[in-house]
């Protein structure tokens, strides 16, 4: 028995030792952590499971019948964070850079599957060099097969991907399938067609970091959603956004204990929003101050700044925070706002996290630009995405909420469910200047009559009262009872059932 046990332990210690020493420091020296390595950082002390083990690949083409490492160049199995399911695959550059074989795509698949039947979430790791060149075709179908059941958990179980080095050409898919993507600054990269390729093809010449860096993903192209310094960085904070998280879309969030008092008065609030209309103010000083313990998670922060979105809690719960930034772009909606907060709000509807939005929007950005690029459709995915959602929605403008954006931003037509209003909001069709402009178009030579007007105009609808005489707002709120009025709020609403009518999948504007 000692001798079949001896095997054992000799097998495991090999399989552990991945592509040998020599590459594990040479990983080590990039910067880099080993597969197994981030996995006991990212999981609970000692609460892996590993699956596949002694997995090798099946070529035989260049070679490789007698190069076969166990494990085929990626852990997967189960542990727990915060004591909580998930699966994990780690892919392990010291094996065939990471490089993504049939079996090593079987392993995948394999904790995929089983992850949508008991309903956790899949976080992958990923460090590839990208399709295994050996074994061609086989290695396509096998990206093939992962990005199928991307699709297939998507809405069902958060995936989360980190990438922790090389994510290039077709397999950059699966990570964007999933919810979210964190990066790894200097030693991670993500992009279709490479700076050699690129340089042949259109005679630029970009460096790695540059094309498909942490920074390039999560300020301009918006791919990823946070970049962190180091793989310690990531994989802790990845465990932070877990928290946030339910396991699936058949459970509610977690609920954490908290001290913060749901009742907390925050009189700062009451001066937060300055008394010139023009001038700005931060609204995630309103966010922070409102949520549990100021812990605010934000999601691409660097990425579309006009407009806020992230995790917080209200007394323990889970929620999806939404706000327009008054300090950027004055807080008005463009392309990359609206994909942004669209696609937040979509994840928190999946997996019924409420919804809360600050208002402070003085419309839709104007110029060729926006136009050209598409704000039509892409302005209307975030309509859409409010309208769609039946999680429970609240809503507070504080300032601004005027045309098309007003109706956007959560308003009471599409469904929200508590929508308030602090007395400084401006619910109205435009700011009074361009109102008067264009109501009183013949009075433009004369510009005491125009003031006049405007004042008129101003003195009329810049305040929630009209919309609040209609029920579009519920209530007017004193700004430094927020927290209170929103956590009653959503202890109103934990019993909410909306539900939309039947389709086999809907079509939103893409
Ligand atoms: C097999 C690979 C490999 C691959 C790397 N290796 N990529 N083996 N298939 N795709 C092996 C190397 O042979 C080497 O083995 C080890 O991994 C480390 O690679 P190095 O080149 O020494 O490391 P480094 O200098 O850090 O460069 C990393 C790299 C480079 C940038 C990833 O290896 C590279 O360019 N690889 C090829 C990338 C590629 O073209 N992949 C296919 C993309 S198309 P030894 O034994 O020496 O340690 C694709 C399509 C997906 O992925 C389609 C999905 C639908």
């Amino acid at each position: 028995m000692q001798d079949v046990i001896d095997e054992l332990t000799g097998r495991r210690a090999r399989a552990r030792e991945g592509g040998g020493e020599r590459r594990i420091a040479s990983q080590h020296a990039k910067g880099k952590l080993s597969a197994r390595e981030r996995i006991e950082l990212l999981l609970d002390e000692n609460s892996f499971e590993e699956w596949d083990m002694f997995v090798e690949h099946r070529s035989a083409e260049f070679g490789m019948a007698d190069r076969k490492v166990p494990g085929d160049g990626v852990v997967t199995g189960w542990g727990t964070i915060s004591g909580r399911l998930v699966f994990v695959f780690s892919q392990d550059f010291t094996v065939f850079g990471g490089s993504l074989s049939e079996s090593h795509a079987t392993k995948i698949c394999k904790i995929m599957d089983r992850a949508l039947q008991v309903g956790a979430p899949v976080i992958g790791l990923n460090d590839s060099g990208g399709a295994r060149i050996q074994e061609g075709v086989d290695s396509l179908a096998g990206y093939a097969e992962v990005f199928q059941r991307n699709v297939l958990a998507s809405g069902v179980v958060p995936q989360v991907s980190l990438i922790m080095g090389p994510c290039a050409g077709g397999a950059v898919y699966s990570p964007a399938m999933t919810d979210f993507i964190f990066m790894v600054k200097d030693t991670s990269y993500m992009f279709v067609t490479g700076p050699d390729v690129v340089k042949t093809v259109t005679h630029e010449v970009v460096s790695h970091e540059e094309l498909g860096g942490a920074v390039t993903h999560t300020t301009r192209s918006g791919v990823a959603d946070l970049a962190w310094e180091n793989d310690v960085e990531a994989l802790a904070q990845t465990r932070r956004l877990m928290d946030f998280l339910p396991a699936s879309n058949r459970e509610n969030p977690p609920v954490l204990e908290t001290s913060d008092p749901f009742d907390r008065v925050e009189p700062a609030l009451d001066t937060l929003v300055p008394s010139n209309p023009n001038k700005p103010y931060d609204i995630k000083e309103l966010v922070t101050r409102v949520v549990d313990e100021q812990d605010f998670f934000e999601i691409q922060p660097a990425h579309a700044a006009n407009i806020v979105v992230g995790f917080g809690r209200m007394e323990g719960s889970t929620v999806g925070l939404v706000a327009n930034q008054p300090m950027v772009l004055a807080g008005c909606l463009d392309i990359e706002a609206s994909r942004k907060a669209a696609r937040f709000v979509r994840f928190c509807d999946c997996f019924n996290i409420p919804i809360m939005t600050f208002v402070d929007v003085p419309g839709f950005l104007p110029g060729t630009d926006q136009e050209h690029g598409g704000i039509i459709k892409h302005g209307s995915k975030l309509l859409y995405a409010y309208a769609e959602a039946t999680v429970p929605k609240l809503t507070c403008i504080t300032r601004k909420a005027y045309g098309g954006a007003y109706v956007v931003m959560a308003s009471k037509h599409l469904r929200g469910d508590i929508n308030y209003a602090w007395p400084t909001a401006e619910v109205a069709v435009m700011g009074s200047k361009g109102a008067v402009e264009i109501i009183f178009r013949s009075d433009l030579d004369d510009p005491g009559r125009m003031e006049a007007r405007a004042a008129e105009y101003q003195e009329r609808f810049a305040n929630p009262f009209v919309a609040a005489s209609r029920g579009f707002v519920d209530e007017v709120i004193t700004p430094r009872n927020t927290r209170r009025r929103l956590c009653n709020a959503l202890r109103m609403l934990r019993g909410k059932e909306l539900r939309n009518p039947w389709k086999k999948h809907d079509n939103i504007p893409l």
